[in-house]
Formats: C-alpha cells, structure tokens, sequence
C-alpha cells in the first residue's frame, strides 16, 4: 500500500483522511464539524482549539478505520500548516507529527489554499493547466495552476471573502452561521429578478498584486453587502419575513454573478480554456449550474470535498516536498495573513 494520511484542523472543521498515492483515489474522508459555534454567530477561535483537541484522535482513528488500514499501512503523513486559526492549526498540525514521529515517517505540511486547488486532483480528475476560482469563508481569489504543487494568483478580494459575504448576509436575513448553504435553500423559493444589486464590474487600477489587466481581477463584496443591509433596514419585520426569499435570490445572484464574470476574464485573459473552482462557496448550486454556461472545460470536485476536508491536503501532499524524519519536528504552522518561514 502506498497510503497518505492526512489531517485538517485549519478553522471549525476537525477532519482525517486517507488517499492511496498511486492513483489519488480517496480510501477515508471523516469530517467532524462544530456545531457549537452556531449560537456565537461565528467561530470562536478558542472554543475550536478545544473542539479540535477533543475529536481529533478519534477522527483519526475513524479515517483508518473507514480506510481498512492501521497506521502501519501509512507512508506519509501530512497536515495543513496555515493559513487559518493558530491555536485549531496547531492541534492538528502537532498530532499529525506525533503520529509521523512516532513511526519515524515523511511529513508533508500543505497550505490551506493550495489543498482547495488540488481538491481538483483527487482520484486524478483534473490536471493542470488551469485557471482556479478559491472562494471560501475566508478567501477569495482566482489562480492560474501550471503544475500540480504552486498556483500563480490573478486576483483576489479587496474586503470580504465571497462566503463572508454569504454568511453576513444570511445573518442579516435571520439565517443561523455558517449561512451559505441556508441562504441557498432560501433563495430557492425567491426571484433573483426582484431586486437589483450593484453589478460590481471592476474598476482599473483597483488590483493589489500589481496585475496589468486592463480590468482587474480583484473582488470586492462590501458595497454589496451593505446594499443588503440598508434593503433589510427598510423593511418591517413582516415585510422582511414576505420578501426574505427574494432577497435572498437576488443577493445570491449577485455574489455569484461577480465570481463567473471575473473567472471568465481570467480565461480570456490566460488564454486558457480549463476552469476549477474551490472552496466551500464552490458547494453553491447556483454557481455551479452557472459554471457550466462559461464555455470552459470546468471542474467541480463534490460538495464534500469543496468545504474544508482533509482529503484535499492528502491530494496537495502527493505534489509538496517530503521531509524525511526528523527534519520537521520544529515546523511551526502560520497565520492567515503571515508569510511561513
Ligand atoms: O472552505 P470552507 O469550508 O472554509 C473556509 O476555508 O473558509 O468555506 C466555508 C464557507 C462559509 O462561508 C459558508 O457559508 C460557505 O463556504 N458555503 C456556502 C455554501 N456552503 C458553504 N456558500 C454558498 N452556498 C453554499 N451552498
Ligand atoms: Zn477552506
């Protein structure tokens, strides 16, 4: 056997799996979620350390177990090692190099982002060059992937992550946390047609990465926001209640229309005519039925593997450096916003 072990514990998610290297065939994908955060209205980064710490053993365990193997069967292990929340980081990052010390096995420590990306390379679905859309509860940005390990960024958000968006704006609508998938099923029932959102077309000159596209291809989901929540603000509590589904619909509509109109310049603009998408806003079925239209051969791994997995960082650590033992025993995880060292 030729098996990865991998663990994320990036945010609220406590997850294991096991992916066979040879084929980069899925064997285990446990994902245990925290349900407590739902009464904070957002995640409670001590609270998720704790969480992590709690069910990360036995999240393991499952994941072998699902995978028919013990850990004698494992050849690498691997973890993310950031961006995310340091305190939930470490939990997984540390038991993964225990585990890996513990055999005297590789480790391979995998980005968060870049584990998105090779959701796309499980069971070797899809294979570089493409252009890849992340749009997460935390990040928001488009990518051109040459090779398997690295991706080169085009663009991304100038203020909220287009799944901040989904989740404020569910809050906003009386929607529990996390709102994206609720405010999908609400917007079900509703008319994207009803209301109008600002179009957000991009403005020159606007890019962070110093990018010389005659548009950027940056983001910018705050004025749409706010454009929801003076709409709420004008509205009684029964007027909310009658047209909640509406807005919903045209709020959603919005968001995903911003993500398709900025994957598709990035196509034109690289020339390539292959599109993957990332990240839990890639679970949306608006935007997934959408995507189909562009005209691209585009991607989309399952829902499951779209919000944070640890299959993901099995796939990413296939492509990354094996560091033998014990050469990352002093391997410290990063931040979001922190440079790794
Ligand atoms: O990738 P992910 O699980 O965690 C981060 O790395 O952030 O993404 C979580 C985000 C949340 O903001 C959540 O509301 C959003 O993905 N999300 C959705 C859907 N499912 C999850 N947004 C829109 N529609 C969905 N069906
Ligand atoms: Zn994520």
């Amino acid at each position: 056997m030729s098996l990865i072990l991998a663990l994320e514990s990036s945010c609220d998610d406590t997850c294991a799996a096991v992916l066979d290297d040879r084929d980069g065939g899925l064997r285990a994908n446990v994902i245990s979620s925290q349900g407590v955060h739902d009464r904070f209205g957002g995640v409670v980064p001590e609270i998720a350390s704790r969480q992590h710490l709690e069910l990360v053993n036995l999240v393991v365990a499952q994941a072998l177990q699902d995978a028919g193997a013990t850990l004698a069967d494992i050849e690498l292990i691997a973890a993310t090692r950031g961006p995310g929340l340091v305190g939930a980081l470490l939990v997984g990052f540390a038991t993964a190099k225990a585990l890996a010390a513990a055999r005297e096995l590789p480790f391979a420590a995998v980005d968060h982002i870049q584990g998105h990306v090779a959701a796309n390379f499980i069971a070797n679905a899809f294979e570089p060059p493409f252009v890849c859309l992340i749009a997460s509860g935390g990040h928001t940005l488009l990518t051109v992937v040459r090779e398997h390990e690295g991706f080169e960024v085009l663009g991304r958000t100038l203020d909220d992550a287009a799944g901040e968006a989904f989740d404020k704006g569910a809050r906003m609508l009386g929607l529990g946390y996390p709102g994206g998938a609720a405010l999908e099923r609400l917007a079900a029932g509703g008319d994207p047609r009803s209301h109008a959102f600002p179009q957000g077309g991009a403005r020159p000159g606007l890019g962070v990465g110093g990018q010389s596209f005659a548009r950027s291809l940056d983001f910018s989901f705050a004025g749409l926001k706010t454009a929801l929540l003076y709409r709420v603000r004008e509205l009684s509590e029964a007027q909310l209640r009658e047209r909640a589904a509406d807005l919903a619909a045209a709020y959603q509509d919005a968001i995903v229309q911003r993500l398709l109109e900025r994957a598709e310049r990035a196509l034109e603009e690289t020339g390539l005519d292959r599109l993957a998408v990332g990240g839990g806003v890639a679970a949306n079925g608006e935007l997934r039925r959408r995507l189909g239209a562009l005209g691209a051969t585009v991607h989309v791994p399952e829902r499951v593997l779209c919000t944070d997995n640890a299959a993901m960082i099995a796939s990413a650590a296939r492509f990354a450096p094996h560091l033998p033992y014990p050469e990352y025993l002093a391997l410290d995880v990063y931040a979001t916003g922190e440079r790794p060292s």
